[in-house]
């Protein structure tokens, strides 16, 4: 399918974060529809994207959210997610941000340590409350993914682990403003071997296990995000293939009677639909290397320089035979480069060069280095 552009992008100034509404609609929608019928909710991760307009859409179409801040959390609310369908993880909660949750009477706190427990139950006391809470379990089950976004081995800073579990829950009888309502896991993002899921439904069915042989009883499972999508070639796959990934969970987890299933999903909601709109500012020649210097740089669009990521580049302005350029960005780093001998259609100052499937961690991930402006968001 081609690019959706607004009418108007030849004048336009760059760069831009587009976002095509439509295909973000029937992406909400695919995902939905496999969900739904095996009774399994989806909140999405805000820290994917957390712009109003997509905020709008996710929450029509039945989705609750995952906030990983006091500002997610109000965003949230603000953006009309009614509180019982908020969620609240991360790792460093500070007291101010669960303090706000607390008075919103959010769904769910995700905890991650003992500590965390029992500063919950003072401030939930406080406000004469009792907070529902799932325990974070690190499962150390490896998501096969960029080491910075594995966040499911026991070398991570995530989750509670099995050594440790025990002393957690034996805090439980002893706190009376938490209430246990579940477990929650996540193993990281950007995962494309759907095999990792059914590991992580073996293991989660074990750790179900030891919480009952405790006399623990788990309203519902999270089970997390972190399915990938496809950012080589993204016209192939533009909605994930969510049919595959939500039986894994129906046929694989032994759910109780009764229990809810959960998951976060931030990226394969909202990774198509955005995309990077950038000019070329200057073209370079060194020894070796041709270069084409976009008005765009890791400011905008941060993955490629963090995480070696890859982003389909694409020059909208020009056709005909294709040359190798290194893609680079303005900004005073050498790590700012998109791509390196990517083939491009003879490339000249002035063109249109757009940086695909840049939806999720993109604007979001954005930052002023060198005092620049944040780039803005423009909807079709
Ligand atoms: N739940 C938890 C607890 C998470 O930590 C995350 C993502 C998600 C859900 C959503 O995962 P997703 O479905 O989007 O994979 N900035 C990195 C990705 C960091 C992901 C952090 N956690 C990137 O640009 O690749």
């Amino acid at each position: 399918m081609p690019l959706q552009l607004p009418p108007d992008f030849a004048t336009r100034p760059t760069p831009f974060y587009l976002y095509d509404l439509d295909l973000l609609r029937r992406t909400l929608r695919a995902a939905q529809q496999a969900a739904q019928p095996r009774d399994i909710h989806v909140h999405y991760a805000l820290k994917a994207n957390a712009n109003e307009p997509v905020l709008a859409l996710v929450r029509e179409h039945g989705f609750g959210a995952d906030c990983v801040s006091g500002n997610e959390v109000q965003r949230a609310l603000e953006a009309g997610f009614a509180p019982e369908h908020v969620v609240f993880a991360g790792v460093g909660k500070s007291d101010a941000e669960i303090n706000r949750a607390l008075a919103a009477d959010i769904w769910c706190f995700n905890v991650e340590s003992g500590e965390e427990l029992v500063v919950l139950n003072e401030l939930a006391g406080a406000q004469n409350r009792k907070a529902r809470v799932a325990l974070r379990l690190n499962p150390n089950v490896d998501a096969r993914t960029h080491h910075y976004i594995t966040t499911g081995l026991s070398a991570n800073k995530f989750g509670i682990g099995m050594p440790e579990l025990a002393a957690v829950t034996d805090l439980l009888p002893a706190l009376p403003h938490v209430e246990l309502v579940g477990l929650h896991v996540h193993i990281g993002s950007q995962i494309t071997d759907l095999a990792v899921f059914e590991t992580l439904c073996h293991r989660v069915n074990e750790l179900q296990l030891w919480f009952e042989h405790r006399g623990f009883v788990l309203p519902h499972l999270n089970v997390g995000g972190g399915l990938g999508v496809n950012y080589q070639q993204p016209d192939e796959q533009l909605i994930p293939d969510f049919e595959a990934y939500f039986s894994i969970f129906e046929r694989l987890l032994k759910r109780r009677l009764g229990q809810q299933v959960h998951v976060e999903l931030g990226r394969s909601l909202v990774a198509q639909c955005g995309t990077l709109v950038s000019r070329v500012l200057y073209l370079k020649e060194s020894q070796q290397t041709r270069f084409a210097i976009l008005d765009a740089g890791l400011t905008e669009l941060i993955r490629p320089a963090l995480y070696q990521s890859f982003h389909l580049i694409e020059n909208l302005s020009s056709q005909g035979p294709e040359q190798l350029y290194d893609v680079v960005g303005p900004i005073c780093e050498s790590s700012d480069t998109f791509g390196r001998q990517v083939p491009l259609p003879e490339t000249k100052r002035g063109d249109l060069v757009v940086l695909r499937t840049a939806g999720a961690y993109g604007e979001v991930m954005a930052s002023r280095y060198n005092l620049r402006d944040l780039a803005p968001a423009v909807y079709v």
